[in-house]
């Protein structure tokens, strides 16, 4: 049986137009809010090198894997593990990496609709210009109130999901595609608006500071771990997304180079959100905080004591929800696209069924921040926690090293030559090194000392 040269759910339009997708895929919450502030408490400078080791021996490799193991089967990524595995003669058990992937992506995608839910309601909140002038404890209460009224949490996650559920039903051409289209370049704009404003700032010197100082003494083996878990969420691997998207790119398409420039971009926007950001902060004298309370309290504050802050806090907000939306796309393609193969249902019907069953998931996060907020599945993780817990620190890792190893060592090695255009004897080396040994014992580093430590206590 030769290996098909096209999905049946479409390709993209040219080499771009994947470009554009994954980056859709990879830029989002992950990148706009999780990555200034780690960078910032855990060394500056020093963790945006240790980041950019991690992406470059894990990432890298790890992303050209999916999109290659993608491209070869043409299929979703568990029907891609299924075929591929079947010539190479292996073991069936490989599909089960196909699986877990869109599993792990699955759940994340149940509860990252209802964070970018919140993002919606805030541009909602900053059209009206509701933080204009406001005072931190308002700021923080305006917050707090979203989190304690689970319908109003119900109603944005509601919105989000079925904007993913419409897009993604219209198909990969005029559904994914068309959404990056236009949601990309519009996102780059805003983000370009967004700098130049922190650039104007009072508080650019103390935010480049804060994000770029070389503070190696921040550094320990945790940092390694905290880095190489972000480029894994940031770079949208081992959850299906890559391979599933890996499924319609173009048969003349490089894939290194094209990833390379992928990464590239997911790290310049990360960057770059750090610096629009922390500026804003630093200008009104307050103190980045972490986690959700950066994006959510920190700066709808900040924007309100500024100069045209409701417009800016508004295009922030639009900028955040955009970044969500083409990431939530990439979450959800891969379980449909095997639903579609294996029942040859209607795409429209999939994305529905699948749409309603991760809005239901998605209710137990809702909870999660209020009546639930106690109910401990395990030691103190609460359904959110733990969803969020087993979906990156177990899923993620194995995933990933399980698809590294596969591509490198498992796959027949014409396929492997043809699909990387691996022609020097050099190229294939460096590629079962960098693929075959750097990336999995990485990824195996981190896994151990995440998983270890709960064992022995
Ligand atoms: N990369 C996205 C972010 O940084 O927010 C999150 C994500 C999207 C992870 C899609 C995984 C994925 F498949």
């Amino acid at each position: 049986m030769a290996l098909a040269s096209e999905s049946r759910h479409g390709l993209w339009s040219g080499r771009w137009l994947f470009v554009l997708a994954a980056a859709g895929s990879a830029v989002g919450l992950g990148n706009i809010w999780k990555f200034p502030y780690i960078a910032g408490e855990n060394g500056g400078g020093a963790f945006v090198l240790i980041y950019l080791v991690c992406v470059a021996a894990v990432g890298i490799p790890i992303m050209m894997s999916e999109v290659m193991l993608g491209r070869a089967g043409r299929a979703s990524p568990i029907n891609a593990m299924r075929t591929l595995s079947a010539k190479a003669n292996a073991s069936k058990l490989w599909s089960y990496v196909g699986w877990m992937g869109v599993a792990a992506g699955f759940l994340i995608l149940s509860y990252y609709t209802v964070i970018a839910g919140w993002a919606l309601n805030y541009v909602w909140l900053t059209v009206q210009g509701a933080f204009e002038g406001i005072s931190s404890d308002s700021a923080a209460r305006v917050y707090a109130d979203l989190l304690a009224d689970p319908l109003q949490m119900i109603m944005w996650q509601t919105i989000f999901v079925a904007l993913t559920i419409w897009i993604v039903g219209k198909g990969v051409t005029k559904g994914l595609e068309m959404a990056v289209r236009i949601f990309m370049p519009v996102l780059f704009v805003l983000l370009i608006v967004l700098l130049v404003y922190g650039f104007n700032s009072s508080g650019f010197d103390q935010g480049l500071a804060f994000m770029f100082d070389l503070k190696f003494d921040a550094v320990t083996p945790q940092t390694w771990l905290i880095a190489l878990g972000q480029a894994f969420f940031t770079l949208s691997l081992a959850m299906g997304a890559m391979m599933a998207y890996g499924a319609y790119v173009p048969e003349g398409t490089n894939i290194g180079s094209t990833v390379v420039v992928i990464a590239l971009l997911d790290t310049v926007v990360a960057v770059s959100a750090g610096l629009a950001i922390f500026p804003i902060v630093f200008a009104n004298g307050l103190e980045p905080s972490q986690g959700p309370g950066l994006m959510f309290v920190t700066l709808p504050l900040a924007f309100g004591q500024l100069p045209l802050g409701a417009v800016f806090g508004t295009v922030f907000f639009v900028l955040v929800s955009f970044a969500a939306i083409t990431s939530a796309i990439s979450l959800m393609e891969p379980a449909l696209a095997y639903l579609v193969e294996e029942y040859n249902a209607k795409r429209k019907r999939v994305a529905v069924s699948l749409g309603v069953i991760c809005w239901a998931l998605g209710l137990g996060t809702v909870f999660s921040f209020n009546i639930w907020a106690e109910s401990y599945i395990v030691g103190e993780l609460n359904y959110f926690g733990f969803i969020d817990y087993v979906s990156q620190n177990i899923m993620l890792p194995l995933g990933g090293m399980f698809i590294a190893i596969f591509a490198v060592w498992v796959v027949p090695k014409d396929i492997l030559k043809k699909q990387l255009g691996l022609r020097k004897g050099w190229q294939t080396l460096l590629w079962k090194f960098v693929g075959g040994v750097v990336a999995p014992l990485g990824v195996l580093a981190v896994f151990v000392s995440i998983i270890l430590p709960l064992f022995v206590g």
